[in-house]
């Protein structure tokens, strides 16, 4: 049920973002240099996708909505998860071989963008399009297109939501104190998501409005190993012990809500009050948590609209038509600024929740739910 109402309203704003005619000229001779998704495909094509380890539960919906939509649309899907142990080396493989088994288009959410060069050349080599899911795939030119949310946006909606909370919620004026985390270094998203955040955050870091007491301020310090939420909870642990004896910790940036959970749990654990906290991705628990008052925010990024962007170049390729693209500046992967179709994030408080979730229904009636 969920699914089914989740890729009627995807289709809905698919078909919205369809009518502001977000286009670009970059055809298939462009990009990767390959020139063969030019040509087109035959339409019932099996199309790859390689999903990392499920960290969050949008992976765990992405390969479900990639399956039924890719079958929808006529096209063989060969979804893969990388397991959680000896993940690289798995997602290296499963690409490998979908190169092999003739995808014609390979969709990659990386495990670590950094490692997946030899792969996604051997897929250029073949003919074979790939779309970085999510996360960009690093140091190389054998990437066509990005389709995801505007990282840099969600970091910026985080930082920016760390400023409302500890205003509504902190119970005293300025300086607050706080603590920053981030996500895994693997993962290209987590700098772009950090830095968005510390583009609102620093300036009043600068002038005094904020005071980080641990003094871990570097995205090497705050950094979360494989996005693993006990790695959040041992760090906010030992931060709590070491810098919090008599200072009250006011708020944290999170990265995300699987992590978010984490702080608060650490917070819960400690006896300390539960600072106000960020988050991403509009998991179950955290909506659930932040109609109860305790995390603070999420950012909406509605899975089954990414994916359905992802299947309609996937359907553009096919027919050898221009892919739509809406960004062709920002994600330089090193070797390359990959052309990007980037979705608009959605900051989610208890406040606007309602609101942010009118067209996710499976949420909007937990929302409702708490009204
Ligand atoms: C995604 C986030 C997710 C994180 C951990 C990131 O690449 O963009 O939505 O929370 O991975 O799974």
């Amino acid at each position: 049920m969920k699914k089914i109402l989740l890729s009627a309203t995807a289709l809905v704003v698919a078909g919205a973002f369809a009518l502001t005619g977000c286009s670009s000229e970059r055809g298939g001779d462009t990009g990767s240099g390959s020139g063969d998704e030019a040509k087109g495909f035959a339409a019932d094509a099996t199309i790859g996708v390689a999903l990392p380890d499920k960290t969050s539960e949008n992976w765990v919906l992405a390969g479900q909505l990639f399956t039924d939509g890719l079958e929808e649309a006529g096209f063989k899907a060969d979804v893969q998860y990388a397991p959680a142990s000896n993940t690289v080396a798995e997602q290296q493989n499963q690409i490998q071989a979908m190169v092999t088994g003739g995808a014609k288009v390979i969709i990659i959410g990386a495990k670590d963008g950094k490692q997946l060069t030899t792969q996604v050349e051997a897929a250029r080599d073949a003919g074979v399009a790939v779309i970085a899911y999510d996360r960009l795939i690093e140091n190389t030119d054998a990437v066509d297109y990005y389709v995801a949310f505007d990282n840099f946006e969600v970091g910026k909606l985080q930082g920016q939501a760390l400023l409302d909370g500890l205003a509504e919620r902190a119970g005293h004026e300025a300086p607050y104190n706080v603590e920053l985390f981030s996500g895994s270094p693997d993962d290209a998203n987590s700098a772009v998501f950090f830095n968005g955040a510390m583009e609102v955050l620093q300036p009043k870091i600068d002038d005094g409005t904020l005071k980080v007491v641990s003094g871990q301020t570097e995205i090497s310090q705050t950094a979360t190993e494989g996005w693993k939420p006990e790695n959040a909870q041992r760090r906010m642990d030992s931060i709590l012990t070491s810098s919090y004896g008599s200072e009250t910790l006011d708020g944290v940036l999170s990265p995300n809500d699987t992590l978010a959970r984490a702080i608060i749990t650490s917070a819960q654990q400690a006896g300390k009050p539960v600072p106000v906290v960020t988050g991403q991705d509009s998991e179950v628990e955290s909506v659930k948590s932040i109609m109860e008052g305790v995390q603070y925010s999420t950012i909406n990024k509605d899975t089954a609209l990414l994916v359905e962007q992802a299947i309609k170049m996937v359907g553009q390729l096919q027919k050898g038509e221009e892919v739509d693209v809406n960004d062709e500046d920002q994600y330089d992967n090193g070797k390359k600024v990959v052309p990007a179709y980037l979705l608009p994030p959605v900051i989610v408080t208890k406040e606007n929740a309602a609101e942010a979730y009118a067209n996710v229904p499976s949420l909007l009636e937990i929302v409702k739910s708490y009204q």
